[in-house]
């Protein structure tokens, strides 16, 4: 075998964000752009000689480029194995189970999430560690810190491995086992959940629709839902991976999942419905007449859990991120386990669930997972829902009302404003952060007190890091909350997420729209933070 090593320049912008390097396609096919970065990746690890490397994607456009090119710089720097996923494909949650099970030393996770694909669509690659989960920020700020000097890669003088076969194969002196990307995700759903009950509950006429958007998720959820499940054909709707997505936007929200919560909200509609993202890690849950907010969804998966075989021991923790509702916080409190709010994205959950102090985590941005893994996982929300369904045989709206009855309802909406000019943005929430040590105490309107305002900081009670200026908060002594940040995620401008948060008692008013109910905590972020004067827009891109 031939390992060449070719001279190459750095790129100054392979910074990567919330979740890996994401940016458009443009962005990625530019020379050594791949190469530089994934290198950089291993420059950046010590001790992975002859070891398993995990390599999947959610099958977008250039993907297959992408992992050609992957296998051939982990065949030259020394890897002894890749296992890489039929096509190419692996769900972000199978990926990281596949690295868990097979004790690989790590994985490169080929995704752009929820992002449009496409040529003109975006791209990303995350580097996880051995535990299955994203890399935490020390080695982040390494890769960065490598990107911005690396002057050579090491690549092997060998072909297009062949991905459509699965089975053995060789690229250089490095084996390349092409694995069916379902089975051993398949294989742990089914040691979680009550298989036999939920299948019980589709033969007794339950119906569901899960849309799995022309991404990732549909051979995961054709093989387990009408598969293993017995659901009828048909439950999956656009469970054929492709490129562009259907030419679609793979974000399980309101937004791109509308004509399913139409018609959810129809008597002839199903019982349930559920959606999932680009790379299989996010979830959307609604039943008849009832959209679950992914913060309710959270604070309900964690009360419930322990009807599911895999859980019925009861929950070590929850951890959430700062944004999300505190609706788990109530029912950690009333379990009287630990409760965790981390910065945004997964990768400050992992230390939780590796110290075994959480069990089950989630994002308001429609994350929710558990330790079965180290990423959220959209198909394993969708079957902890079912399980609970047949369990306590309750529509989904019976359950979420007696939830708030118990424990009272956190009405929650975020905001987004997208691609605004990034320096009106970036001023936007400086001078928001200015405002702040100004504000506890001070009254707005009849019921608003300022109880804190802060630029949330996270001491990590595991290995001691502290992370810095994840969000602005704004609190109050009725439990209300204003967050606001800028996503790490967006790939053109600046994309500004405002989180609105209310708090009601069990015996309080659960049945308002959540805009309505949050009119005037939204008038107020606006007054504070001036969004709409300063972007120049009258309202958000998109409101979840
Ligand atoms: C967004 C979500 C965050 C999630 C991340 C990756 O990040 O807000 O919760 O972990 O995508 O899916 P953001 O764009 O806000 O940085
Ligand atoms: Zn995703």
């Amino acid at each position: 075998m031939t390992i060449q090593t070719i001279e190459t320049t750095p790129y100054a912008d392979q910074k990567p964000g919330t979740s890996g390097l994401r940016k458009r396609v443009s962005v990625y096919s530019q020379p050594n752009y791949v190469e530089n970065f994934i290198q950089s990746i291993f420059d950046s690890l010590d001790g992975y000689e002859g070891k398993t490397l995990v390599i999947g994607g959610d099958g977008r456009y250039y993907n297959d480029v992408a992992i050609q090119k992957a296998i051939r710089i982990a065949a030259a720097n020394g890897f002894g194995k890749v296992l890489v996923g039929e096509n190419g494909l692996l769900s972000t949650p199978a990926a990281s189970h596949i690295i868990r099970h097979y004790k690989a030393f790590g994985g490169l996770v080929l995704s752009a999430s929820h992002n449009p694909g496409g040529p003109e669509g975006d791209f990303g690659i995350k580097y996880n560690i051995g535990n299955g989960g994203p890399a935490p920020e020390k080695i982040t700020d390494a890769v960065f810190a490598r990107t911005k000097v690396i002057d050579s890669y090491k690549t092997v003088d060998a072909p297009d491995v062949a991905l459509g076969e699965v089975g053995q194969h060789w690229s250089g002196d490095m084996v390349v086992e092409v694995i069916d990307p379902v089975a051993d995700y398949a294989a742990l759903m089914k040691s979680l959940f009550d298989f036999p009950a939920i299948r019980e509950m589709f033969a007794s006429g339950f119906t569901m629709t899960f849309d799995a958007m022309h991404a990732v998720t549909g051979p995961y959820a054709h093989a387990i839902l009408e598969g293993m499940l017995d659901a009828p054909r048909g439950t999956v709707i656009n469970g054929t991976p492709s490129p562009d997505f259907g030419n679609g936007h793979p974000d399980p929200n309101l937004v791109y999942c509308k004509e399913m919560f139409d018609l959810l909200m129809t008597p002839q509609g199903p019982d349930f419905g559920a959606a999932s993202d680009g790379d299989g890690d996010r979830n959307l849950i609604i039943g008849k007449n009832r959209f679950v907010t992914p913060s309710d969804s959270l604070a309900l998966l964690a009360a419930n859990a322990h009807l599911a075989p895999g859980y019925k021991g009861g929950i070590a923790g929850i951890a959430r991120s700062m944004p999300t509702s505190a609706a788990a916080d109530r029912v950690a409190e009333k379990l009287g386990i630990e409760m965790h709010e981390t910065p945004t994205g997964w990768k400050f959950f992992g230390n939780l669930l590796d110290a075994g102090r959480v069990t089950i985590c989630g994002e308001e941005s429609a994350g929710t997972g558990s330790s079965h893994v180290r990423e959220k996982d959209g198909l394993w929300a969708v079957l902890l829902w079912l399980n609970i369904l047949a369990v306590r045989k309750q529509s989904v709206d019976e359950i979420v009302r007696e939830h708030w009855a118990t424990y009272g309802r956190n009405y929650y909406t975020r905001h987004d404003y997208e691609e605004v000019d990034a320096a009106i943005a970036g001023k936007l929430v400086e001078d928001l952060r200015e405002q702040l040590p100004s504000l506890p105490g001070r009254n707005f309107g009849d019921d608003l007190q300022v109880a804190y305002a802060d630029d949330f900081t996270y001491h990590d009670p595991v290995d001691g890091s502290t992370s810095a200026k994840q969000g602005v908060r704004i609190g109050f002594t009725d439990a209300s909350r204003i967050v606001l940040r800028l996503s790490g995620t967006g790939t053109v401008g600046a994309t500004l997420r405002l989180y609105l948060e209310r708090y009601e008692a069990p015996d309080g008013r659960h049945d308002l729209e959540t805009q309505m109910a949050l009119e005037p905590l939204i008038a107020l972020a606006d007054d504070l933070a001036g969004v709409k004067q300063r972007t120049g827009r009258q309202e958000p891109s998109v409101i979840t």
